[in-house]
């Protein structure tokens, strides 16, 4: 089958892409609300950019009232955020995270989660996450017609792991193990996937 985009609307085509891109790390972002409570939802537009500055990107679209994403809103306001890598058991909560509560009412409090500090960083992270990006907003860029979606840019201060997924070479290099994060990964409509065996090949000469 050849599915030609031109012939379809645009939620048709939304539809359509995200079963293709298979499958979408899922970025969970905990930002700050106007009343210091925290704000915290999952976006799968999302990945790993550059290197150098060290830098990720998220694509937020408007709430279907048109007005804007509450993250968002927090980013352009405070410039501090957090990603979290959710693991396969936390779909519950990322999943209740999603639902659109109030301007200022915390999907943190709701979900009954906790947040623990972070040296030298304005906000805190989610506790029971294994992986923890600690981000500034470094850009963001509106591109779309009749859907506006605001590309976020955010550049990585400093990484947090647990330390049961952390392990150190014989060379003194850092691995983290993905199989003890098990990062849950979106799929279409939704569909999620659970982490699945890890497959080790060295790279062509
Ligand atoms: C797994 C998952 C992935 C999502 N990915 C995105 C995304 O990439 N971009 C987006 O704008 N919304 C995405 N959403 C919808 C937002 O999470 C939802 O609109 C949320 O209410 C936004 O929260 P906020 O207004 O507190 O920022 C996703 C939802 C789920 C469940």
């Amino acid at each position: 089958m050849q599915i030609k985009l031109d012939d379809l609307s645009t939620p048709l085509t939304y539809f359509t892409m995200t079963q293709a891109v298979l499958p979408r790390p899922i970025a969970w972002i905990l930002s700050e609300n106007d009343d210091a409570s925290f704000n915290l939802a999952p976006f799968s537009y999302f990945n790993a950019i550059c290197s150098d500055p060290p830098l990720v990107m998220v694509s937020i679209g408007l709430q279907e009232n048109g007005s804007e994403k509450d993250s968002l809103r927090n980013i352009k306001q405070r410039s501090q955020f957090v990603i979290h890598i959710a693991s396969c058991d936390q779909l519950p909560e990322l999943n209740q995270s999603s639902a659109t509560l109030p301007p200022g009412e915390s999907e943190v409090l709701a979900n009954n989660l906790q947040t623990t500090p972070v040296e030298g960083f304005h906000m805190p992270r989610l506790s029971d996450c294994k992986i923890a990006l600690m981000c500034e907003r470094y850009q963001i860029q509106t591109i779309g017609n009749s859907n506006q979606q605001s590309l976020l840019f955010g550049e990585i201060r400093e990484i947090y792991v647990d330390d049961s997924c952390v392990e150190i070479n014989d060379q003194g290099r850092l691995k983290i193990l993905a199989d003890q994060v098990r990062p849950l990964a979106r799929l279409g409509a939704s569909q999620f996937a659970s982490f699945g065996d890890v497959l080790v090949v060295q790279r062509p000469a």
